[in-house]
């Protein structure tokens, strides 16, 4: 079975179908891309996914649990994780003590002046962890706030990593970002996959294609097509929707 499954989701604002009976599935150690026009419904699809948003009809399942109904914190304990567009840093906060508050929230401990001091040696110890996995290691003092914007969404992906998330939603991770972070961001990614999988909304097409194992294409709330990046290259529909775009001609 999947890691990760989306059966017959169904979003209607109004009288618009947002998510049109989607169905997606995600493996461990894949990273799945999901791509589409503006309005394609890619982020409404995300927040049922993440369980800011109710959907009206269909399941979400990771790891053989039905999530569908669980508040967005539940989902974490389940092995969710996001990212999100608008970060959730503490920008006056040290890049040290955003990851040890996360380390810690997911701990279940808590900073106290009684608390054993071993325990407090290990969560400053993973949250030096995670700033190496992110190549954030000579940033530990800075003030989260004044790193370059790059270094922030990467400070947001370590925050995320705090929890060991079986799947990893990345909801345009290289949004607003130059040439050298996105590259950066890309590298970061790719590390990911051998202990997760990713979800990966992102509208840099060719982060999209040197990133993922499979892409599924939404159109109006639904899925055109599922496949690997060359089969969704030389997909005439596909084609057809991004067409005088350039982007999947251009894409690498
Ligand atoms: N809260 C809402 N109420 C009403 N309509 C909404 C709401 N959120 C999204 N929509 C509509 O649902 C459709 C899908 O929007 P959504 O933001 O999910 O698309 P998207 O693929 O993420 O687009 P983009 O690439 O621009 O981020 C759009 O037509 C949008 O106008
Ligand atoms: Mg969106």
């Amino acid at each position: 079975m999947s890691l990760f499954q989306v059966q017959g989701l169904v979003k209607r604002f109004g009288g618009l179908l947002a998510t049109d009976h989607v169905s997606l599935s995600v493996q461990h150690g894949e990273i799945h891309a999901l791509i589409g026009p503006n309005g394609a419904g890619k982020t409404t699809l995300v927040n049922q996914i993440s369980g800011l948003l109710t959907p009206d009809e269909g399941l979400v399942v990771l790891g053989g649990v039905d999530i569908t109904a669980l508040p967005m914190h539940r989902r974490v304990a389940h092995g969710l994780s996001r990212c999100f567009q608008v970060t959730r840093i503490f920008p006056k906060q040290s890049v040290r003590d955003n990851l040890l508050l996360a380390v810690q929230a997911h701990s279940g401990s808590s900073f106290r002046f009684w608390q054993p001091r071993a325990q407090a040696r290990g969560l400053y110890a993973q949250a030096e962890q995670l700033a190496e996995r992110v190549g954030l290691q000579h940033s530990l003092n800075a003030t989260a706030g004044a790193l370059p914007h790059g270094a922030q969404r990467t400070l947001d992906v370590a925050l995320a990593l705090a929890s060991a998330p079986k799947l990893l939603l990345l909801d345009e991770p290289m949004a607003g970002m130059g040439p050298d972070e996105s590259q950066q961001m890309v590298q970061l990614i790719e590390t990911l996959r051998e202990g997760m999988a990713v979800l990966l909304i992102e509208h840099d097409m060719e982060a999209v294609f040197r990133l993922a194992d499979r892409i599924s294409v939404l159109v109006y709330g639904r899925v055109l097509t599922a496949g690997t990046p060359d089969e969704i290259r030389n997909h005439p529909e596909v084609q057809a929707v991004y067409l005088g775009t350039e982007t999947l001609e251009t894409a690498a």
